[in-house]
C-alpha cells in the first residue's frame, strides 16, 4: 500500500508490518523519513515537519539524510550516483548531478520519483516497489539531451542507499566464505568508517553473499528484534559498503561494479536501469527476518516456487571426466531403484571434454561417448520414470576447443597481454552480439535435439582480462556479460518453459536474487561433507529459501574433501533440509545402502512440501565438529518437521531436548514417528527430546497438529 500526503510530495509504503518513508523537501532534496515498524501517514508527515539539523562548518547537513546522495553540492558522503559528461576535444567535462524535482507516480505498489539535471539532459528515476515486506529500489537513468549531446559516462550508479534509524550501536552480520565454504555467517560489531564488501571478479563470487543485515544494540536474537537487510539481485561484480557516519547514522549503499572506474556510457536517447537492491525491516529476530525474505522469494522472485523441486542425481561425484552411455544408463538404472525424480550427467559428455583441459564451447555431445547423441540416454530415463538433465558452461571456452580455435577473438581479453587461463579455461565476451548468437543456437539447438528437461548452468572462473579490442567503451563488458547473461537465460526459459534451470559456480559463487528469479535452484556449494554443509546452510538460510538450496547425499568417506565418514541417515538428514539430491556412486552401494537410500527418499518425499514452502525456524545453530545438536523446524499448515543433527556426544550426556517455535501453545501434536502427543505449550517451553546419541547421529520428526 503507498499513500501520499497532502504536501504531494511525502509517500509512505506500507507492508504487513513494517513501513517505509520519504519525502522531497522545498530544495528538492529527497529525504528518508522512516524504515521500520508500521507507522500511519500523519507519523510520517510529523517526521517530514521536523527541522533540519542546525549547519555547523565542515559538516552537510543532508549527509545521512538523504535517499540517493548524489556526487557533487554540500555532501561528503559516498555518492550512489556518480556521473560525468563524455569529453569531445575541445568541450569541457562536467562532473556530478544537480537535480530539480520533476514528478512522481503511483501505480499499485510501485512508487516512482523523477528528477532532472537540465544541465547533462539527465532524467533520473527512483524507484521503490512494495513486495510484502520487502521494499524493492533500483534506478533509471535516461539520457535526455539532444542528440548531439555528449554522453554520460556513468562511473558509478547504485541501486540504492538505506538510511537506518539512530541507534547506539549496530551489529552487522553478513555471508563470507570461498570455494566449498560458501555462506558462513559472521556477526561484528559496526564502528566509524565503512565496511565494503563484494565482488571485482565478474561474478557473484564465493566471498560473499550480496546481502547485509543489520540488528540495533546487538539485541535481536533469532526470535526477538529489529532485523534490517538488504539483498543485491546482481551476479556480477558488486559493492555492498555499509557506513556509520561521523555523527552515529548508519547508511548502506550497493549496486554493479566493485570500483568506480565507469560502468557504462549513456549517448543520448540510452537508458540504464539499475538491479534491484532489495530492503526488508523485521521486528522478529533473524528468524524472521529470514521468513520474511523466504516468503519474498517465493512470492515474487523464484519461477514457479509453487511447484516442489524433484530429488535429482548427479553423476560429477561419481564419475568426474570419465563418462560413459552405459555407465551413465548403469547409474540412472540404480538411481531410480531408490526413486530420484530426475537424473543430471554433469561434465564431459560434450566435445573432447575427456578432462578440464578440452571443450568447453563445443555443446555437441561428444561421439565416442554418446555415438547417438544424448537422445537414446535421456528416453531411456525417461522410460525408468525420471527426468533427465545435463551440465553446460556457456560463457567459457577452452584454448582446446573448435570453438577457439575458430574464435580467438571472441573471448576477454588485452591485445598483447597474456590470456590469464583458471582450470584451462577463458572467458567468452559475452557483450559482443556474435557471441550472444552463438550461444542461443548452440544450446536452443541443444535443448532440440533431445528431451532434456533441466539445465545444471556452470561458471567455473572470475573474470581476470576483461578486455575488449576494437570496442570504444571496453568497461562496459562488465556488466553488459551479466545482462547478456540474464537475456539468454530468460530467451531459453522462453523457448523451452519445461526445462528447468540450476546456477552452479563451483559451488555456491552465484547466488544472487538475480540469478534465482530465472533459475530454479542453486547448487550450494561443491562441499558435500554433511557436517559442514550444516553451516553453509545455516548461512545461506538466513536469506535463501530450502526450496533452492541444492544438496546431495554423496559417498563416505568423503573423498572429495576431507575423508570424513559418516553414515547415510546423518548424510540424508542433511541434505533433507534443502532440494534433495543424491551424487555418490550408487553402483558401489550395497543391496542394503541402496534399501536405506530408498527409505529416506521416500520420507522426504512425504516431508517436501513442508521442507520446501513451509516457514523455516533454526531451533539451535550448528557449532562445528566438536559443537552441542543443531537443529532446524519447517511449518506449513498443520505439518511440523524438525530435523535435528549430533556432531558428537561427550561424556555420555543425553542431548538437551529442543525447543521448538512457531507452534500453537494451546494445540496438541502427534509425533508421526511414534504416535505420541505432544502439547504445544510443552514443546514450545520445554521442548522435544530427539534421541540423538554417540558421533554424527540425526534425526527426522514429524508432528502433525491435531
Ligand atoms: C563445478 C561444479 C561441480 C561440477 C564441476 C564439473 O566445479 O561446482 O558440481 O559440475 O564443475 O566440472
Amino acid at each position: 500500500m503507498i499513500e501520499i500526503g497532502a504536501d504531494g510530495r511525502t509517500w509512505l509504503l506500507s507492508g504487513p508490518t513494517s513501513s517505509y518513508a520519504l519525502r522531497v523537501a522545498d530544495d528538492d532534496a529527497l529525504l528518508h523519513l522512516h524504515w521500520g515498524p508500521r507507522i500511519t501517514l500523519a507519523d510520517a508527515e510529523s517526521l517530514a515537519a521536523e527541522p533540519p539539523p542546525a549547519p555547523r562548518p565542515f559538516e552537510a547537513p543532508l549527509d545521512g539524510r538523504e535517499e540517493y546522495p548524489v556526487e557533487g553540492g554540500p555532501r561528503f558522503v559516498r555518492p550512489a550516483l556518480s556521473l560525468r559528461t563524455e569529453q569531445p576535444h575541445g568541450t569541457d567535462q562536467i562532473r556530478g548531478t544537480e537535480w530539480r524535482y520533476r514528478d512522481a507516480s503511483v501505480e499499485g505498489d510501485l512508487l516512482e520519483v523523477r528528477f532532472r539535471d537540465e544541465v547533462v539532459g539527465l532524467l533520473l528515476t527512483l524507484r521503490y516497489g512494495m513486495r510484502g515486506d520487502v521494499v524493492e529500489r533500483s534506478a533509471v537513468l535516461a539520457h535526455e539531451g539532444p542528440a548531439d549531446a555528449p554522453a554520460l559516462e556513468v562511473l558509478r550508479a547504485d541501486s540504492a542507499t538505506w538510511t537506518l534509524p539512530r541507534r547506539d550501536r549496530w551489529r552487522l552480520s553478513q555471508l563470507h566464505g570461498r570455494w566449498a565454504a560458501e555462506s558462513r555467517l559472521t556477526r561484528s560489531e559496526l564502528t566509524y568508517g565503512e565496511r565494503v564488501i563484494g565482488s571485482r571478479r565478474g561474478h557473484t563470487g564465493h566471498q560473499h553473499l550480496p546481502w547485509v543485515a543489520l540488528d540495533a544494540d546487538g539485541e535481536a536474537t533469532e526470535e526477538r528484534g529489529e532485523v534490517y537487510g538488504c539483498a543485491l539481485a546482481w551476479s556480477g561484480s558488486w559493492r555492498i559498503a555499509v557506513h556509520e557516519l561521523p555523527d552515529g547514522a548508519v547508511q548502506i549503499t550497493g549496486g554493479t561494479g566493485h570500483d568506480d572506474a565507469g560502468q557504462d556510457l549513456l549517448a543520448p536517447g540510452a537508458t540504464l536501469t539499475t538491479p534491484v537492491f532489495a530492503g526488508l525491516w523485521s521486528g522478529g529476530g533473524f528468524g524472521g527476518a529470514s521468513r520474511a525474505w523466504h516468503a519474498y522469494q517465493r512470492a515474487y522472485v523464484v519461477p514457479e516456487a509453487d511447484r516442489d523441486r524433484p530429488v535429482l542425481y548427479n553423476s560429477w561425484e561419481a564419475t568426474g571426466f570419465g563418462i560413459s552411455e552405459e555407465q551413465q544408463r548403469a547409474l540412472a538404472r540404480r538411481a531410480a531403484e531408490v526413486g530420484v525424480e530426475l537424473f543430471v550427467v554433469d561434465d564431459g559428455w560434450f566435445g573432447s571434454r575427456t578432462s578440464d583441459r578440452a571443450g568447453l564451447g563445443d555443446w555437441t555431445p561428444n561421439p565416442d561417448r554418446f555415438p547417438s547423441g544424448l537422445k537414446p540416454l535421456a528416453d531411456d530415463v525417461h522410460t525408468l520414470g525420471m527426468r533427465f538433465g545435463i551440465w553446460v558452461e556457456p560463457e567459457m571456452v577452452n584454448p582446446d576447443s573448435e570453438l577457439y580455435r575458430a574464435h580467438p577473438d571472441w573471448v576477454q581479453h588485452f591485445p598483447g597481454r597474456t590470456r590469464t587461463e583458471f582450470r584451462n579455461q577463458l572467458i567468452l565476451n559475452l557483450a559482443r552480439e556474435d557471441v550472444q548468437a552463438y550461444l542461443w543456437e548452440r544450446l536452443d539447438a541443444l535443448l532440440n535435439s533431445a528431451p532434456i528437461d533441466y539445465v545444471k548452468w556452470d561458471f567455473n572462473r572470475c573474470f581476470t582480462d576483461a578486455g575488449w579490442p576494437g570496442e570504444p567503451y571496453p568497461q562496459k563488458l562488465w556488466n553488459a556479460h551479466v545482462r547478456a547473461l540474464y537475456a539468454l537465460l530468460d530467451r531459453l526459459r522462453d523457448a523451452h518453459p519445461g526445462v528447468a534451470f540450476e546456477s552452479c559456480s563451483g559451488g555456491g559463487a552465484r547466488v544472487d536474487l538475480g540469478i534465482m528469479a530465472r533459475t530454479d535452484q542453486v547448487w550450494t556449494s561443491d562441499n558435500t561433507d554433511p557436517l559442514d554443509r550444516l553451516a553453509i546452510q545455516h548461512g545461506f538460510s538466513q536469506l535463501h529459501p530450502a526450496r533452492v538450496m541444492a544438496a546431495w547425499v554423496t559417498d563416505s568417506p568423503n573423498t572429495q574433501l576431507n575423508d570424513r565418514v559418516s553414515s547415510l541417515r546423518f548424510r540424508f538428514v542433511s541434505a533433507m533440509a534443502g532440494v534433495l539430491g543424491l551424487g555418490g556412486d550408487l553402483t558401489e552401494w550395497s543391496g542394503e545402502e541402496l534399501a536405506e537410500a530408498r527409505t529416506w527418499v521416500d520420507l522426504y518425499k512425504e516431508i517436501r512440501p513442508v521442507v520446501q514452502r513451509g516457514d523455516l525456524y533454526r531451533l539451535r545453530a550448528p557449532e562445528g565438529v566438536t559443537g552441542g545438536p543443531s537443529a532446524i523446524q519447517y511449518v506449513l499448515g498443520d505439518d511440523v518437521v524438525v530435523l535435528a543433527w549430533l556432531p558428537a556426544q561427550q561424556y555420555g550426556e543425553a542431548t538437551a531436548p529442543v525447543r521448538l517455535s512457531g507452534l500453537d501453545a494451546l494445540a496438541s501434536y502427534e509425533c508421526r514417528e511414534t504416535g505420541t502427543v505432544h502439547r504445544g505449550a510443552v514443546l514450545l517451553h520445554h521442548g522435544l527430546r530427539t534421541g540423538l546419541r554417540g558421533d554424527l547421529d540425526a534425526t527426522v520428526i514429524r508432528l502433525r497438529r491435531i
